[in-house]
């Protein structure tokens, strides 16, 4: 168990049980099993990790993407081989695990949930994530970018789980009657950031980044600004959510002017990372 949850004397099983119900948790599909097998394998190397990721085309495809994303596009990466090189074996792990991720959350929409909506905005949050880590704090823009990716990795699960009390909570948050986390800690007495900790916790997700994604929705908590700065963009397709992310986005030391920049530079990059985690 994460020693954070252990410090907060939370049994992540248990908790997990009573907000999902007795549903049973997907699990990662084989592939990434073993790829992240390889990676964690003090014997493993790149040259090994890239040979069992090259058996499957639309891992490799997706991994590539998301290195290039979440690198930026200072030098195009084109294997994984390149990918490890150059993010090192902890960053290349965090982007399987999302990929993994992705693979175990249900697709089909639920009330209140759209998926191609939820992974639109969620490539938003890593490309801007990415962007804006590599000014404030360049050593985890990796890190930051696949939190911000995975940050609202509980929602899909809790729309499908629970779509009677959930559904209203995710239509509330979308018609902006108030922030999401307000909502379900009012209703549920928890949000899905810390769901999500538990998440990983049973998935076995480093637990760094577990804690990042815990507290995403805090402007002082453990995430990194970058992290945090993303958790404004909603799903809606609407603008005002830019309002925030600018004013919070000025606290933490970036003009408005250079976060729109940023922010523009960033959807355009997610457009292709949204395509290839919705389909
Ligand atoms: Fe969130």
């Amino acid at each position: 168990m994460f020693g954070f949850l252990k410090k907060k004397r939370v049994d992540p099983h248990a908790q997990l049980r009573a907000a999902l119900g007795d549903h049973a948790l997907p699990s990662f599909p084989g592939i990434v099993m073993e790829v992240l097998r390889e990676l964690r394998d003090p014997g493993g190397s790149a040259a090994s990790v890239a040979r069992i990721v090259a058996a499957d085309p639309a891992l490799t495809v997706k991994l590539l993407k998301l290195a290039n994303t979440g690198a930026g596009a200072v030098r195009r990466i084109d294997s994984v081989q390149q990918a490890i090189a150059l993010a090192g074996m902890a960053s290349v792990e965090s982007l399987v695990l999302a990929v993994g991720v992705r693979e175990a959350l249900p697709t089909s929409d639920a009330p209140g949930f759209e998926s191609r909506r939820f992974w639109r905005a969620s490539a938003r949050r890593a490309a801007t994530a990415s962007s804006f880590a590599r000014v404030l704090h360049p050593a985890t823009a990796m890190q930051s970018f696949t939190a911000s990716l995975l940050q609202d990795m509980a929602v899909p699960l809790l729309a499908h789980n629970r779509p009677g009390e959930y559904g209203p909570i995710l239509e509330a948050w979308h018609n902006r009657e108030a922030e999401l986390d307000h909502l379900e800690n009012e209703q549920f007495g928890w949000h899905h950031g810390e769901v999500a900790t538990w998440l990983c916790d049973e998935w076995g997700l480093p637990e760094r980044l577990a804690e990042v994604i815990g507290e995403h929705h805090g402007e002082r908590g453990a995430a990194p600004p970058a992290v945090h700065l993303v958790s404004h963009i909603r799903e809606t397709d609407e603008h005002p959510e830019i309002d925030a992310l600018v004013a919070a986005a000025e606290r933490a030391g970036l003009s408005a002017d250079r976060t729109v920049g940023l922010v523009t530079e960033a959807w355009n990059e997610a457009d292709s990372l949204a395509e290839l985690f919705a389909a």
